[in-house]
């Protein structure tokens, strides 16, 4: 249903994407397609919730698109904002992905730091604001998320100070340390610093924004608080008060850790036919390991293959036993990196059950697409271990949703020590991705419990059940949303 011309919302979203894609078939035909990625995943509910509206990228260049703002089937208002292809080379492969993600990811590759770029973010940025701007009522509450827009809250702030803006910040944030590499480091914490509340998902990412804003002279004013004061919102207790900055125009900015998570009802439930038809498939074998990830270098996917083919090679499993199913989603593909993490993560699967498969019978099932979600559920219901070995990552939906989908408490996660997941769900097999050894031997114990120890195994999956079921992403979003009414001094009371 079109809206009516200037229509006009309360509550706006603004991310980079839109939770749709416009997709084009070869015959001509067109679609549009949910959008990857867990920050859509954890907002689509909240939207169609709140009637609210979402400005962003409908994930193409095609500039034959027609942009006008139409509403999906659960009720969400999409505002659509073009990207050029140099927008999308500059501002989103180069400025947001090649230059902020490796940076705020630990420098697990090294970010290219490149002028033009920064150019097109800013501009980016601006037109961002600028769509902002029309669409959202007088006093109405703006939500800006993730670093592709970290100069959004400033602009916007100067073009419509009546507004309430809260900024999310969906990976993590980086030691100042690293963060000040950045040749537009202040640029960005002013950009921030326009929004009146600044969530993270975990205090050490908090702290560290914090600590660097402290650091750069110039881009903030005065603080209040420590960071070890730090609230932690959405979690059963509420810590200590507050941290906040003075920003460079007098008003309070409140820093705050708000743990995202998942809507369990938006995966589905998945019948014992279901499962069993995926046991099936897979040749009924005794242990089905699962890794879900975008197909990108921080998740540490060619890592757990070779963890899994080392735990084959010394017949810690059984090739005829054991599967692993890696469901990959195709990621900002045209980037180098991406491009070699694919190539490298083709060549184990295709090594690994060159070694141990046999015929119709492989130990790596390895599929390079995005699944429908009942589909997904399916996977992770049928799954005994789910793999989750990230390098760095902000929190880590993957894994919530797996545990959501045992609520019998069946199954096990192995969970990488530097997923933000892992602050909520320790009773989970953690494991450090940079040491081999450490990802073997928590799949060694995730194994070991399920057939030796299956009360402990039991406890611990419901440990991680419940946290999730407690924890879901309407308590993230109430609880962002409340703190951001509360510490406002634009917008509405
Ligand atoms: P990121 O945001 O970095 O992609 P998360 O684990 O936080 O990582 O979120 C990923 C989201 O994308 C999850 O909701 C997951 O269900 C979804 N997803 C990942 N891979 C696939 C896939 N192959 N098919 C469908 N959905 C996927
Ligand atoms: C992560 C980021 C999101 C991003 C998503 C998919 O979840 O935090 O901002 O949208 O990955 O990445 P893409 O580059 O395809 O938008």
């Amino acid at each position: 249903m079109p809206p009516q011309d200037g229509a006009t919302a309360d509550f706006v979203v603004v991310a980079n994407r839109l939770p749709v894609d416009s997709v084009t078939h070869p015959d001509g035909s067109h679609e549009w397609v949910p959008s990857p990625g867990g920050l859509v995943a954890a907002l689509s509910p909240v939207l169609a919730q709140h009637h609210g509206c979402w400005v962003g990228w409908p994930g193409t260049t095609d500039d034959s698109l027609s942009l006008e703002p139409f509403r999906t089937d659960s009720g969400i208002l999409l505002h659509p904002v073009s990207l050029s292809a140099a927008d999308y080379a500059e501002f989103y492969e180069g400025f947001s992905n090649a230059t902020l993600w490796p940076l705020y990811h630990d420098l697990i590759v090294q970010p290219i730091y490149q002028r033009s770029w920064w150019s097109a973010y800013r501009q980016v940025n601006l037109r961002f604001a600028e769509e902002v701007a029309k669409v959202a009522s007088p006093h109405a509450t703006v939500w800006v998320q993730d670093y592709q827009l970290q100069l959004l809250p400033g602009i916007l702030r100067q073009l419509r100070p009546d507004l309430r803006i809260g900024f999310f910040l969906h990976i993590p944030f980086p030691a100042a340390d690293l963060f000040r590499q950045l040749p537009w480091r202040e640029e960005i914490v002013r950009g921030l610093l326009g929004a009146d509340v600044i969530g993270f998902h975990l205090p050490s990412y908090a702290n560290n924004f914090l600590t660097l804003s402290r650091q750069i002279s110039g881009a903030a004013g005065s603080h209040t608080g420590q960071p070890d004061e730090l609230t932690v919102y959405g979690k059963a207790q509420i810590r200590k008060p507050d941290a906040a900055i003075v920003a460079p125009d007098g008003r309070r900015v409140q820093v705050a850790a708000f743990p995202i998570s998942i809507d369990l009802s938006s995966l589905g439930h998945p019948t014992a036919e279901d499962i069993s038809a995926i046991r099936r498939k897979l040749g009924n074998p005794d242990t089905i390991m699962l890794g879900v990830d975008r197909l990108d270098y921080t998740k540490g996917i060619l890592q757990r293959l070779q963890a899994f083919e080392q735990l084959l090679e010394h017949e810690t499993l059984d090739p005829d036993q054991t599967v692993l199913v890696q469901i990959a989603t195709p990621s900002r593909e045209r980037i180098k990196q991406y491009q070699q993490e694919r190539a490298r993560v083709e060549e184990a699967v295709g090594r690994i059950n060159g070694r141990f498969g046999k015929l119709g019978q492989p130990v790596v099932h390895y599929l390079h697409r995005s699944l429908p979600k009942a589909e997904l559920a399916a996977c992770y219901a049928a799954a005994d271990i789910m793999l989750v070995t990230a390098f760095k990552d902000g929190m880590n939906l993957v894994a919530k949703e797996f545990a959501a989908m045992h609520p019998d408490g069946s199954g096990a996660l192995v969970l990488s020590e530097f997923a933000g997941a892992a602050e909520e769900l320790s009773h989970a097999h953690l494991c450090n991705p940079h040491d081999l050894e450490s990802v073997k031997r928590a799949i060694f114990n995730a194994v070991y419990s399920l057939s030796h120890q299956p009360e402990d195994a039991g406890r611990r999956m419901q440990a991680l059940y419940q946290q999730v079921h407690t924890h879901d992403v309407n308590l993230w979003a109430n609880s962002f949303l409340s703190f951001l009414t509360d510490h406002s001094q634009g917008g509405m009371s």
